[in-house]
């Protein structure tokens, strides 16, 4: 808790019409605005004086709780000693010390870090990675890329292109092309109410097969799933899928991609959603709690094999004509750096692993509740799917979003699902708090 009070917090509204808000109705908030002024561990405190439990940790990002001192330490240190250096040619100490604790905590093999400033940066790079290592192997007609239905992989023209949500989509022309996609997962005749990984839909994963037979293992360059679905509606993997994505992968000569942008960093209660289901993916796509939300980061981490091909060329030369002027930055990676140590020094990853328990019943009391057709959950996450209101999809959900804003707590919504994520410090009554604030939501609802 800050020292001031949610009252003394409260700021002056500013003008709000010159910012265009990223997937936001723009009109209806300028007419019903909620603005956070601050936070602090399992809270946020609003322009209004709201005090709000942060049920979703940011946007899956906050890890580690808001404005956690030893974070906010170093990024003012680091801003304090050097702002930015040249990120081509030239670098930065604190980057090579991040990339050294990240490959650590990585599954064996994952052994090399490149950064990048977000989440759809981490895919476009690692797709980008894909097709160029076939290519330097002399397998220049390995080029298609294989995402699955209901994916979400970011926003850029690769992350859209093999991602499958319809309206992220639709808008924006034909994409890249040589690009299809596996069924999704998300069965709830089969399903519903499945605690951990659901039993049914392992076979779900041959239709690799059927893809492979379309199009030939030649022409096919790399698959990338998230290991769990976020912000589709959190999409668990069935029990065995993963293992038998790789095996199929492995068969045809084919790069598996993880993207762990939400999964990674004790999200599952594990360092990364590959060590908690033990499928070990070629190269793993991340952001988010790298730097618990804090400064924007991403990194794509890649096995050795892959590295190792790029570094084939004359020395000197450049290997990946890839990057970006703020690949690295030194707050970013000062901010990745401190993360990385409060999850280790704090447990958190294993905080977050015996609390899963307590949430999962938590979320499953919600069964029977009005309109509730589903709950899943694993790790730190979990989700309520509502029958949505006929010829209106996503209004229920966003009702209870609105409800649960006003007595309290922060909850997202996609589709007619509420998601929860909160960060890995989340205590009984805070758990407690979220549960009971959608519950009595629902039965609000008209
Ligand atoms: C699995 C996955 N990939 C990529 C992204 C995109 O990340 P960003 O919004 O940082 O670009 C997200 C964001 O939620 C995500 O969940």
């Amino acid at each position: 808790m800050p020292n001031n009070t949610a009252e003394q917090l409260a700021t002056e509204m500013p003008d709000l019409q010159s910012y265009w808000m990223p997937f936001t109705g723009n009109r209806y908030f300028k007419q019903n605005p909620r603005l956070i002024t601050s936070a602090k561990g399992m809270h946020c405190y609003t322009h209004d004086g709201r005090e709000l439990i942060d049920a979703v940790a940011g946007l899956w990002c906050c890890n580690a709780g808001h404005c956690h001192p030893k974070i906010v330490e170093a990024i003012k240190a680091q801003a304090e000693t050097l702002d930015y250096s040249m990120a081509f040619q030239l670098s930065h100490p604190t980057v090579f010390d991040l990339a050294n604790k990240v490959t650590a905590m990585a599954p064996e093999g994952i052994d090399y870090a490149f950064f990048v400033n977000s989440g759809s940066e981490a895919v476009d790079t690692a797709l980008k990675m894909a097709l160029a290592y076939h290519r330097i192997r002399g397998d220049a007609s390995r080029t298609r890329l294989i995402g699955r239905e209901r994916g979400y992989h970011g926003v850029g023209f690769g992350g859209i292109s093999v991602g499958g949500i319809s309206p992220n989509r639709k808008m924006f022309g034909t994409m890249l092309p040589g690009v299809d996609h596996l069924p999704h997962t998300h069965n709830l005749s089969e399903n519903a109410y499945s605690r951990g990984l659901p039993k049914w839909g392992a076979h779900l994963a041959d239709d690799l097969e059927n893809i492979v037979a379309l199009h030939d293992a030649s022409t096919i360059a790399a698959v990338i799933v998230e290991p769990v679905a976020g912000s589709t509606g959190v999409l668990l993997p069935p029990d065995g899928y993963l293992q038998r994505l790789r095996d199929i992968c492995d068969k045809h000569g084919i790069l598996l991609i993880f993207d762990e942008v939400i999964t990674a960093f004790g999200r599952l209660g594990d360092n990364f959603a590959s060590s908690r289901f033990g499928v070990t993916p070629d190269l793993i796509t991340t952001a988010k709690g790298l730097t618990s939300g804090t400064v924007p980061m991403g990194a794509v981490l890649a096995k050795s094999e892959i590295y190792d091909t790029f570094m084939t060329g004359p020395e000197g030369a450049i290997e990946f004509f890839h990057g970006y002027t703020y690949s690295g930055h030194p707050l970013a990676a000062a901010a990745g750096c401190a993360t990385l140590d409060v999850y280790k020094e704090e447990g958190l990853i294993e905080r977050a692993r015996s609390m899963e328990g307590k949430l999962e019943d938590a979320l499953h009391s919600l069964k029977g509740e009005p309109h509730v057709i589903d709950v899943r959950n694993i790790g730190m996450i979990g989700a309520v799917e509502l029958e949505p209101i006929a010829g209106q999809p996503t209004a229920r959900a966003m009702q209870v979003f609105r409800d649960c804003y006003d007595k309290g707590v922060i909850i997202r919504t996609t589709g007619d699902i509420i998601a929860f994520s909160p960060p890995l410090i989340v205590a009984d009554e805070h758990i407690e708090k979220m549960i009971e604030t959608v519950r009595s939501s629902l039965r609000a609802l008209n």
